[in-house]
């Protein structure tokens, strides 16, 4: 199959380098030469690597890249039965892209956004042929993430969805169906892991270390908010929080915070700038949390029982079934467990509780427990 990929930046590299892995022959395109020559030589010297490693041989890596063919010419699309665009985060451009594109490719070629916050459907109406289109929302790095949301809009048809869906589990990817809503899944239900840690913090009831020993330490997660902000970059992480935050109508579940606005203004972006929440400089003094356990539990009890309501919440609104959100959260983010399956382990009515405990204390919205498990709380179920 030729495939097209839009935008030769982290994503679209990551992606033409899966589509090839799979014998697809890919057309890689950008307006941008050095973006161009720098994805070919950065893919080259990542495959070098895993070739010394002896998980490819050199031929296959060969191959691989000999499938990959780099243009700065649209009208090489002609022919290809996929497309996938990955290029900046800008509705007016995408649209205008879009249009272009329609006019190099046949009928049947679907078109596919890797968009992570704009709607399906706006960018679908800038084509004659909206039916065509969908999101198909990869992680990142796209080789090594196995989780790909997939965003049918409400223009999309279900021969669209089912071809694209078929195409991506081929490559061994995790594809998990998705409403298209602000942040689909991961983007949403992730927000109350950097949301309620920023809020515990500016509260001045934990530190930033503290906050991060409990989470990692007590709750099992990979990596600690405080960490993994810095590792995303606080001006991405707080533009992400911020998108979903206004999309959603202001709903304060989602209230970004200053703590990480400020630190975004003045330039603490996390490892790439040396220095966010923490001062990765040489000869730093790393603080050390206080492994104190009853404060440990409170903050995992926390930010676990608004994560779990993230998550009750987007099943409640239908944007995802139960495993699909499940999957999309252990897969996606590396959570040590999915979060209703936690939720069963921990017991409703405990989240209930523990939610309700939050709304009597603050009497704010952003603490209101989600219909379902309140309902499920009085009926006695479960989610498995
Ligand atoms: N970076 C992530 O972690 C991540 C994860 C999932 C989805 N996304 C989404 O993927 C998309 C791309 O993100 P990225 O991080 O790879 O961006 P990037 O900045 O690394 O790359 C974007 C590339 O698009 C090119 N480009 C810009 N306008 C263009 C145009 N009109 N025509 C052709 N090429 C154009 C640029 O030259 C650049 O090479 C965005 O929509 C983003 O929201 C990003």
């Amino acid at each position: 199959m030729k495939i097209g990929v839009l935008g030769a930046g982290s994503m679209g590299s990551g992606i033409a380098q899966v589509a090839a892995s799979y014998g697809h022959n890919v057309v890689l395109y950008d307006t941008n030469i050095k973006a161009i020559e720098k994805a070919m030589d950065t893919m080259q010297k990542t495959l070098a690597k895993v070739v010394e490693k002896g998980k490819m041989t050199e031929d296959v890596k060969n191959a691989l890249l000999s499938r990959i063919h780099s243009t700065d010419k649209m009208e090489e699309y002609a022919g290809c039965e996929l497309i996938f665009e990955a290029i900046i985060e800008n509705l007016e451009v995408k649209k205008s892209v879009f249009a272009k594109l329609e006019a190099i490719v046949g009928p049947d070629c679907i078109l596919a956004s890797n968009t992570s916050s704009l709607s399906i459907a706006s960018i679908a109406a800038a084509c004659q042929k909206p039916e065509r289109v969908i999101g198909i929302h990869f992680f990142n790095p796209a080789p090594l993430m196995k989780l790909v949301e997939i965003i049918p809009a409400v223009q999309t048809s279900p021969e669209t969805t089912e071809k694209a869906k078929a195409i991506i589990d081929s490559w061994e990817k995790l594809t998990v169906l998705t409403k298209d809503t602000p942040g689909f899944i991961v983007n949403r239900v992730a927000r109350p892991f950097y949301g309620e840690a920023l809020r515990i913090l500016e509260e001045g009831l934990a530190d930033i270390a503290t906050i991060d020993w409990a989470m990692t330490e007590l709750g099992a997660f990979r990596m600690g908010p405080f960490t993994l902000m810095d590792y995303i970059g606080n001006d991405i992480n707080y533009t992400v929080t911020e998108t979903v935050f206004s999309a959603f109508y202001f709903d304060p579940r989602y209230k970004p915070a200053f703590t990480q606005k400020r630190l975004a203004e003045a330039g603490y972006l996390g490892r790439k700038t040396g220095r966010g929440h923490y001062n990765y400089a040489e000869g730093a003094v790393m603080p050390q949390p206080n492994k104190d356990e009853t404060l440990g539990r409170m903050i995992l009890n926390r930010v676990l029982a608004m994560l779990i309501n993230e998550a009750a919440d987007a099943l409640f609104w239908n944007v995802a079934s139960r495993e699909a959100i499940d999957t999309a959260m252990t897969n996606g983010v590396n959570y040590p467990k999915g979060l209703l399956k936690w939720a069963d382990e921990i017991g409703i009515q405990e989240v209930v509780d523990r939610l309700d405990t939050l709304y009597n204390e603050y009497h704010e919205d952003r603490y209101r427990c989600s219909p379902l498990l309140r309902k499920m709380a009085k009926e006695g179920k479960s989610f498995y």
